[in-house]
């Protein structure tokens, strides 16, 4: 996944293109470039983090451009260098593309064999190249047919030598937006990287192209013109600073309290707001990493207080799934951008199918919850940190709330009053929790150097397992591993070695005594085991660290913020970028 910024008008381009690129930099950072025009294209690339573009820029003589086309790269064709950094350009035609392009080998072959040659091994610069193959008067009506001889997914910002003053782009299954401003027009791979030049945008719909000059943007559909709503959204600009914070991670954790009573606080004072689900028979989560680990809770507290059958899958399976529905069943999706391509692709395959579609989105504006037939919101604000930490959380807390409310619109629980009363006292306690930082700094200093982690547990403890093995990975390059932990003995057992940390999540009252017969298996087995548990549960270890006693329903929203503070002060002892973790991205709008 990658992004990309482009502008036309009266300002300087260099300027708003660099903004563009750094607020679209979560979006990959392997390497960037910028290609502006005059009576000339020029193009500049470096490879790395923005910064490095930045630094290239001061050496050259850009200043007066107006128009520009940007990129950032997170590489799917192709090594992380220069050669294969965007902008590319074929003959006439340069551009920036964010998605993949599944016949490019084909239609490359196809290329050469007509003569033409290639200088990066990307998908891209097959585009422009057809692109420049089929160039003539009506632009428009060559991007549509080269359009129609792509497959995979794109967004597209073109420009064309000799055709001044204009822009194209066009959108197929890779999100794209216009910004529309009297000093001139944008484009971007979303809002965030253009929302402080502008508040009014349009959103291009799949196989839309259009022609953004400085004073009008023209839409076309299948070469059809066509008039688009400008929608006027406003963003909370301070989420750019870290407050006073080292990282953007750890700010975003420290946010957890406030956001969750600004996600609760509505469906707490309101509970009939809480969708109700009893008209269904099962329930299928489908997303990816942490917020498909966020299902997994879901999904446990669907099965154990719904009473309800529920799978949780990861959507770059779940898409190719068939003969899946036999009861009827509510598709959730969870995403926090709203934008992940493998998650699209699930709900467009659910819809296709007739069955209902439901969001738990944090991006208003994006592709999920404009797709979903109905979307439920997190207000988690813009979160930075590619590692998503308060996002995750509020997707917890959301879907506990949805199997709360099916629990007891099918009278599996009375006392209705108790857990809403519980779920309005956990902003405070999760408070609390993150507050106990010096308990987490020792934990992580036990692990720092280590090479292997396991984090083991049971049921919702396992789902917890998973997010805590996630975000520590991730963020500090430990290998870790989340197992059942009745599983483990039926062969990975054997990896357990000598200091070996292993966490034990401990909730469930039911299961501690099997899940305490696990850890003692690893300790005989040399591993150093670090127990997370609520206080009823208490193991009175030595690296033990405890949270108050609530219901399954919140637990995981007291036991996560510690992992992820765990995760966050191991990376900080490890010197490991937190907030840009290595080949990642915070969007992942690639199949
Ligand atoms: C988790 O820290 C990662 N950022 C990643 O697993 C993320 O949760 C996943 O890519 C899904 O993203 P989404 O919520 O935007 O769909």
């Amino acid at each position: 996944m990658c992004g990309i910024v482009g502008y036309v008008g009266e300002d300087r381009a260099k300027d708003i293109l660099l903004t563009g690129l750094k607020n679209l930099e979560y979006r990959g950072y392997d390497s960037s470039g910028i290609a502006f025009m005059d009576n000339d294209i020029k193009i500049i690339k470096s490879v790395g983090k923005i910064k490095n573009l930045e630094d290239k820029l001061n050496y050259e003589n850009v200043d007066d451009y107006k128009i520009g086309i940007a990129h950032t790269r997170w590489a799917t064709h192709g090594e992380a260098n220069l050669v294969n950094a965007h902008p590319h350009t074929v003959g006439r035609v340069t551009l920036v593309h964010n998605g993949i392009i599944e016949n490019a080998k084909e239609l490359k072959e196809e290329l050469i064999n007509e003569g033409i040659n290639f200088n990066s091994e990307t998908d891209t610069e097959v585009i422009a190249a057809l692109i420049n193959k089929y160039l003539d008067n009506d632009v428009i009506k060559t991007i549509s047919k080269v359009m129609d001889l792509l497959k995979g997914s794109y967004s597209l910002g073109i420009i064309i030598e000799g055709v001044k003053d204009k822009i194209y782009i066009a959108k197929k299954d890779s999100p794209l937006v216009v910004g529309i401003s009297d000093k001139g027009n944008f484009f971007a791979s979303d809002i965030t990287a253009i929302n402080m030049f502008t508040n009014k945008f349009i959103f291009l719909d799949d196989n839309d192209v259009a022609e953004v000059t400085k004073d009008d943007v023209l839409f076309y559909s299948n070469g059809k013109k066509q008039e688009k709503s400008v929608n006027t959204i406003n963003i909370d600009v301070n989420s750019k600073s870290k407050n006073g914070y080292p990282h953007y991670m750890l700010k975003e954790i420290n946010e957890e309290p406030v956001v969750l009573e600004k996600t609760l606080k509505p469906y707490l004072e309101d509970f009939s707001s809480i969708p109700d689900l009893t008209a269904y028979g099962e329930i299928h989560i489908v997303a990816c990493g942490s917020a498909m680990y966020a299902g997994m809770i879901g999904k446990t507290l669907f099965e154990e207080k719904a009473n309800t059958r529920a799978i949780c899958e990861v959507a770059s399976e779940y898409r190719y799934k068939n003969n899946i529905y036999n009861n009827k069943t509510l598709v959730i999706l969870i995403s926090q951008s709203g934008e992940t391509a493998d998650t699209i692709a699930a709900l467009k395959k659910a819809k296709e199918l007739g069955q209902d579609t439901l969001a738990i989105v944090n991006v208003k504006t994006s592709t999920i919850a404009r797709e979903a037939d109905k979307a439920v919101f997190i207000e988690a604000g813009e979160e930075i940190a590619v590692a998503t930490t308060k996002a995750y959380l509020l997707q917890v807390a959301v879907i506990s709330l949805l199997a709360l409310k099916l629990a007891y619109s099918k009278k599996l629980i009375d006392n209705i009053d108790t857990y809403l009363d519980e779920f309005k006292k956990i902003p405070r306690l999760v408070k609390n929790v993150i507050d106990r930082e010096n308990e987490y700094k020792n934990i992580s200093n036990e692990i720092s150097n280590s090479n292997d982690v396991f984090f083991i547990g049971r049921k919702l403890d396992y789902a917890i397992c998973l997010e805590g093995s996630l975000k520590l990975k991730e963020v500090s390059y430990i290998h870790s591993e989340a197992y059942q932990a009745g599983e483990l003995k039926h062969g990975t057992i054997s990896l357990i070695s000598d200091g070996m940390p292993v966490f034990g999540i401990l909730t469930d009252k039911e299961l501690v005594e099997k899940s305490i017969s696990n850890i003692i298996e690893v300790e005989s087995r040399g591993a150093k085991t670090i127990i997370i548990s609520k206080e009823s549960l208490k193991q009175n270890k030595d690296l033990e660290i405890c949270v108050p006693d609530v219901s399954s329903f919140t637990i995981g929203l007291l036991i996560v913020p510690v992992l992820q503070l765990i995760a966050y002060y191991t990376a900080v002892n490890r010197d490991c970028d937190v907030d840009k973790p290595k080949n990642l991205a915070k969007s992942v709008t690639v199949e």
